[in-house]
């Protein structure tokens, strides 16, 4: 009996000692695959070096950017050198298998680092500097301070590829300013895919050179509404526009977060939430002669492509065309949610194409318009991304979608979408809208908020919802990319309202797609949050209360 406990003892040690110890309380978000906390603190010198002779050109730029961050946000003297006489020694190691992993070790000898691509040393960095004192990770100047870092051991890699932030310009415009700071703030919590939702029914809000139109006229409204309905009127009675980014502000966008190690997945909405674009150009649509106009409220219009007619599919391949040499990401998202069906009904050459293709339902006209433009989109290396509808609506051609290798953008029914995606073989993104996940992140968190929603959708509920449930299939399971948050802004008309909503879940989808979903811990995520109230608001980053403000945090 004895020898028995001894044995049950014994074997307790020996799992407790392999299983890598989860420091929640390291200040690093996400939470790092493996993080020790180790005994002492390592305060760095006031003259630093950051060996670089075995770092490899990656680790060399990526030293090269951390140097600037530090001098731009302290009073440290930095500099490039060898190993041996560096504080902080960096490593190209081949040992590191996944592109976007890294290990950070800091110890009474300084700091040790290794990764195998620019990008994984650009990870270590964002872990580093976001040990250290707050405001510094996002650029905020303060001299006079002693640099201590907490001793650590990390050995770090993501949960999925794809860790994405999705912004709605159309219904309310941000400026090319606005997106860099949101940037700013996705590349410090890992977050690597901005899919940029330009247009839709209520704005086009990109430059289309070949079709002026666009943005001469679809990137105005005549009137718009109130995001704050404690303004009293709904309707604002005043033109909404024109906003839009020229090619060469997109450029600049593009070029900003490739620097970040962002990808920028453009989406131009198609054959639906068209309206703003078939008003600037009505002879593509199904009612050439009938009233147009770009929609001034939320809700969807009917107006939307007439995707029978070869002219007005030529004319959607023409604002693909001119804007694919301007984002080099391998995927474009052209939409396909919720597209009405009523114009196609209506219109002779959608009736005759309905008719000789023998089809059973009008939606399988845009499984096949889908086919088509993504046929198109693969003659120039391209791969489409669409919404769940695109196999999920009533009557969808799944065979066709199938074909076209998409990757399907899961919101609802989510989990019902990426297990279908998944059957087709096909990689899905989760983004759950709402109900029991609500990786939307403008939906109200509660009911002093306003926006959409009823006001439930708080960060707890955010927080505790698994993107791949446990009954997903091992073989299914490489299917799930990754997780996006989505914020849509019917609702959300400056920067101010959207941090507020967006912040600080934005954070929790970023740990979602990062930090195993076993390791994941509500109340070690708000107190790394609560950490974090302090760089936010020197940074100028509002955030929304509701779990992280405490005593000694202003009201915001
Ligand atoms: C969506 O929320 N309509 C994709």
């Amino acid at each position: 009996m004895t020898i028995r406990i001894k044995h049950f003892f014994f074997l307790f040690l020996c799992i407790a000692l392999s299983m890598p110890t989860i420091a929640q309380d390291i200040n690093i978000t996400p939470l790092p695959k493996q993080v020790k906390k180790l005994q002492g603190e390592y305060v760095l010198p006031h003259n630093l070096v950051i060996g670089v002779n075995k770092a490899g050109k990656e680790g060399r730029r990526e030293a090269e950017r951390f140097c600037n961050e530090l001098k731009a946000a302290t009073d440290l003297g930095v500099t490039l050198g060898k190993n041996k006489q560096a504080q902080i020694r960096l490593e190209k190691s081949k040992k590191i298998s996944n592109p976007e992993g890294y290990t950070l070790h800091i110890d009474a000898n300084g700091i040790d680092i290794t990764a195998a691509t620019e990008v994984g040393f650009f990870y270590a960095f964002r872990s580093l500097l976001k040990l250290m004192p707050e405001g510094v990770a996002l650029g905020v100047r303060k001299t006079g301070m002693s640099y201590k870092l907490p001793c650590t051991d990390v050995a770090d890699e993501p949960r999925f590829h794809y860790r994405g932030f999705m912004l709605d310009v159309s219904r309310h415009f941000f400026t090319t300013k606005d997106i860099k700071k949101l940037l700013n703030l996705m590349a410090l919590y890992k977050m690597n895919y901005f899919h940029w939702h330009l247009t839709d029914d209520q704005g086009w809000r990109v430059e289309i050179k070949k079709y002026p139109k666009l943005t001469t006229v679809g990137a105005t409204r005549h009137n718009s509404w109130n995001t704050d309905l404690r303004t009293g009127s709904y309707w604002t009675n005043q033109t909404y526009g024109p906003y839009f980014y020229t090619q060469d502000e997109i450029r600049d966008v593009v070029e900003y977060a490739a620097g970040l190690h962002i990808t920028v997945i453009p989406e131009i909405e198609m054959p639906g939430h068209f309206a703003a674009a078939v008003t600037a150009y009505p002879e593509f649509s199904c009612d050439p002669a009938g009233k147009h106009g770009v929609w001034v409220d939320g809700g969807i219009s009917t107006d939307v492509l007439n995707v029978a007619d070869p002219k007005a599919v030529q004319f959607a391949k023409d604002i693909l065309e001119e804007l694919i040499p301007l984002f080099p990401a391998p995927v474009f998202h052209i939409g396909g949610d919720e597209t009405p069906t009523t114009a196609w009904k209506a219109n002779e050459l959608c009736k005759q194409v309905y008719e000789k293709e023998q089809m059973s339902d009008f939606s399988q006209l845009q499984s096949r318009f889908t086919r088509e433009i993504a046929g198109f989109l693969r003659s120039k290396g391209k791969r489409i991304a669409v919404w769940n509808e695109a196999i999920t609506a009533k009557g969808a051609a799944t065979d066709m979608i199938k074909e076209t290798g998409a990757t399907v953008f899961c919101w609802n029914p989510c989990q019902k979408g990426a297990e279908m995606a998944a059957d087709l073989g096909l990689n899905c993104i989760i983004t759950n809208w709402g109900g029991d996940g609500c990786y939307y992140i403008n939906r109200r968190a509660n009911q002093a908020d306003f926006g959409a929603g009823r006001g439930g959708d708080n960060l707890r509920k955010m927080y505790d919802y698994w993107p791949v449930p446990a009954t997903v299939s091992a073989d299914k399971q490489t299917y799930y990319a990754g997780v996006q948050a989505t914020f849509w802004c019917e609702h959300v008309s400056n920067m101010e309202h959207l941090e507020h909503l967006a912040l600080p879940r934005l954070m929790g989808v970023a740990e979602a797609g990062w930090t195993p979903q076993e390791d994941k811990n509500f109340d070690g995520f708000v107190a790394r949050m609560k950490k974090d109230v302090p760089m936010l608001r020197e940074a100028g980053y509002r955030y929304h209360p509701q779990y992280i403000d405490y005593e000694g945090a202003e009201a915001k």
